[in-house]
């Protein structure tokens, strides 16, 4: 296998990507990246990726530099002949707007879909996609894994009591349900509205969370709000311990002060996003999901069923 297969990494999350070659036992393949005096991306693959099995590891968040690495690092292993080409991208970003909700907005996600194949992608791995259809955007093989595992693995050893998951959005409670399933624990969901693109308000809480132990589940935390506003009206409807787990930090503007000063006892997220400066919240417990994305490697190489790693 170890000769076949190629894993490169953009420079948007080296050490995830460092991690999972350790999880396959193989070197990271050779990339020079290096800016034009202009700002723009050079890329050079410095080994023979010549009918290999090549995985390029870029999560797309903010900026879109991230995205355009990807882009270009797809094309030059193309060029090169690679013979399949593998995105993997464990944080899909523009993923929010995936719908014409109103009139004239783009649906970004389906765009950034149609960037990737166009670029010359064979397949996309993705982990914990912000809405499952995203993978019907593409027209190449996608599989989205889901953070599950990795989550309860850390939950399930939390002395939690009487747990009730919510879901802080309708768009969730798949994702809650099955989650709550598995914890042998109710679900109840916070009825959200989106007031602008990075705001929200509460409306109310559906269900009965007095005197539980709560894990509030989202895929993304950004600004804090969603989240933050659903604990405060878990504990305004009686909640005990609050706990939040999310797979995505993208954690923009002022998040951890959000977080910090949040009743929320605890914030679990994954390394599918580096967050570099836990000091700054000490709430944040960071999994890491490069076993998860290795072994989702292996199988794809070797052809062998992903659906296994969920059951
Ligand atoms: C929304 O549909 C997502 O699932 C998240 O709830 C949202 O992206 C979180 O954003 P923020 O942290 O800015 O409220």
């Amino acid at each position: 296998m170890k000769n076949r297969l190629k894993l490169i990494s953009g420079t948007a999350n080296p050490k995830l990507a460092r991690k999972i070659a350790k999880y396959l036992d193989i070197p990271l393949c050779k990339v020079d990246i290096s800016r034009f005096s202009d700002g723009e991306i050079s890329i050079r693959i410095a080994e023979n990726v010549r009918e290999k099995d090549v995985f390029i590891v870029q999560p797309t968040f903010s900026p879109a530099e991230n995205l355009m690495e990807l882009l270009l690092l797809i094309d030059a292993c193309s060029r090169a002949s690679a013979r399949r080409i593998t995105a993997v991208i464990p944080y899909y970003g523009y993923a929010r707007q995936d719908r014409k909700d109103r009139p004239r907005v783009p649906i970004s996600a389906k765009l950034i879909a149609n960037l990737i194949t166009v670029a010359g992608a064979s397949r996309v791995l993705a982990l914990e996609l912000h809405a499952a259809q995203i993978q019907g955007f593409f027209d190449i093989q996608v599989d989205n894994l889901f953070a599950a595992p990795v989550l309860l693995k850390y939950i399930k050893k939390r002395k939690l009591k009487n747990v009730t998951v919510v879901s802080p959005d309708v768009g969730g409670i798949k994702i809650g349900r099955a989650f709550a399933k598995r914890l042998n624990s109710n679900l109840a969901i916070v009825d959200k509205r989106r007031t602008a693109a990075d705001a929200s308000e509460v409306m109310n809480v559906i269900g009965d969370v007095k005197g539980s132990d709560i894990i509030i589940l989202d895929d993304i935390i950004s600004t804090a709000g969603t989240i933050t506003q659903a604990a405060e009206a878990l504990r305004k409807e009686g909640a005990k311990r609050i706990i939040a787990a999310a797979t995505h930090p993208v954690f923009s503007g002022n998040a951890l002060e959000r977080l910090k000063d949040s009743c929320i006892e605890e914030v679990i997220v994954t390394n599918s996003i580096p967050f570099e400066d836990p000091g700054r919240c000490k709430k944040v417990k960071v999994l890491d999901v490069s076993p998860l994305l290795g072994e989702a490697i292996r199988r794809i190489h070797t052809g062998e069923s992903i659906s296994k790693l969920f059951i």
